[in-house]
């Protein structure tokens, strides 16, 4: 069966990319896989005047992971779509065939790579647009010389290979260290004093960019991104999953930011003219600053659940501050209420559920 909005939706396709902008949070509900993959790969008329300006081929690196897929499969969408001719070349490990086959079958190029090989990297194609997403975070803990050398010496061999690229690199808000709520998030000439060895990693990840960039003169974007989600992932799903099972949701670190996965690669798409050296540094996400109690209470609503809460809300939190992107790019179009009825549904229906929790509630820094 499908929903009357969805359908009409649908029907946008078959209109063009200019009718999305117009449709995004009409849509009531998502019911299948490829009717989300649909939505999160569909381009506006913002990424296509974008994209007409990217020469071939555009290489993906670190492609195999929760965002590399539909973040490929929109800009050949993009590529297609604006009539440019456009190689998208997705580079990974893939360990995750499934993914492999999935962006093989939309036009993708795929190149199996470990990144951690320097002469696997010597043999990748010349290119003058690099997406970077590789990154480890999950299993710090137990292993953190692994984190280490994921991210820093990768982005060191892809920076020597790569010295005349523009490179938009995608880092984390996890830099920061916690920020007081009442200052509505960092800005991105705070000082990148976060805590733990995971977030540690990821301010090496862009010390080592930012010292190539300014060594060989490469053009260089940093996108520091707070939670991207979908309904497969992300701290939505994690949220509305808990208020579904009547598990406990804590509040310690009781707000957050987060960005649709499809207007964050939109956005990461169209942050290659940013790139410049000595770097440009940007906060990644919606402009809101979101309450846990409020959106589980949100969800709790719409999945008739009382949600069940644990410890308090704290005076700080992980928390971003995008104006400046915003102003360079504008808002992203996907609001949080739409987010909230797609998740919701997705969950109510037992749609799939990727199992990588985003561990939100953490504040020492431990993954
Ligand atoms: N998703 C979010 O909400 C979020 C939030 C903040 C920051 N970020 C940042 O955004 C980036 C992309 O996010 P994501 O969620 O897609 O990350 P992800 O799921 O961890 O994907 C990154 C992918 O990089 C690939 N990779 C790792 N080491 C590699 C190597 N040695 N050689 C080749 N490929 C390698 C892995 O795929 P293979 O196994 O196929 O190699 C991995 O799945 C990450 O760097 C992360 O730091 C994401």
């Amino acid at each position: 069966m499908t929903f009357p909005l969805v359908r009409m939706w649908m029907n946008s396709i078959a209109a063009g990319p200019l009718r999305t902008e117009i449709m995004i949070d009409q849509i009531e509900a998502i019911n299948t896989e490829s009717e989300l993959e649909e939505i999160l790969t569909r381009p506006r008329p913002q990424l296509l005047e974008v994209i007409k300006t990217c020469a071939s081929p555009l290489l993906i690196l670190g492609a195999g992971g929760k965002m590399g897929p539909t973040l490929a499969v929109l800009a050949k969408r993009a590529a297609e779509a604006a009539g440019h001719p456009l190689d998208v070349i997705a580079v990974s490990r893939f360990g995750d065939q499934a993914s492999r086959q999935w962006l093989e079958a939309r036009g993708v190029t795929t190149l199996s790579c470990d990144l951690l090989d320097a002469r696997a990297v010597a043999a990748l194609p010349d290119t003058e647009n690099i997406l970077y997403l590789v990154g480890l975070k999950f299993g710090t803990a137990q292993n953190p010389s692994a984190t280490w050398a994921m991210n820093t010496l990768v982005p060191a061999r892809v920076c020597e290979r790569y010295p005349r690229s523009r490179i938009v690199a995608v880092s984390t808000g996890n830099v920061y260290p916690l920020s007081a709520v009442s200052r509505s998030g960092s800005v991105e000439t705070d000082a990148l004093t976060p805590l733990g060895e995971y977030a540690n990693a990821a301010v090496a990840r862009e010390r080592i960019f930012e010292f190539h960039s300014q060594r060989n003169g490469t053009a260089l974007a940093l996108l520091r991104l707070f939670y991207a989600v979908e309904l497969r992932y992300g701290v939505l799903a994690d949220i509305a999953r808990k208020v579904h099972a009547g598990e406990p949701i804590s509040l310690g670190n009781g707000s957050f930011n987060c960005i649709w996965q499809g207007d964050a690669n939109e956005m990461i798409l169209r942050s290659l003219p940013l790139a410049a050296s000595p770097p440009s540094v940007w906060n990644l996400c919606r402009p809101e600053i979101f309450s846990v109690r409020q959106v589980a209470m949100r969800c709790g609503e719409l999945l008739g659940r009382e949600p069940v809460f644990s410890g308090h809300e704290s005076d700080t939190a992980l928390l971003g501050n995008s104006a400046p992107l915003g102003a360079a790019l504008g808002s992203p179009p996907t609001p949080l209420e739409a987010m909230l009825r797609w998740t919701a549904h997705w969950v109510k229906q037992d749609g799939r559920n990727l199992n990588r929790p985003t561990h939100f509630e953490v504040r020492d820094g431990g993954y």
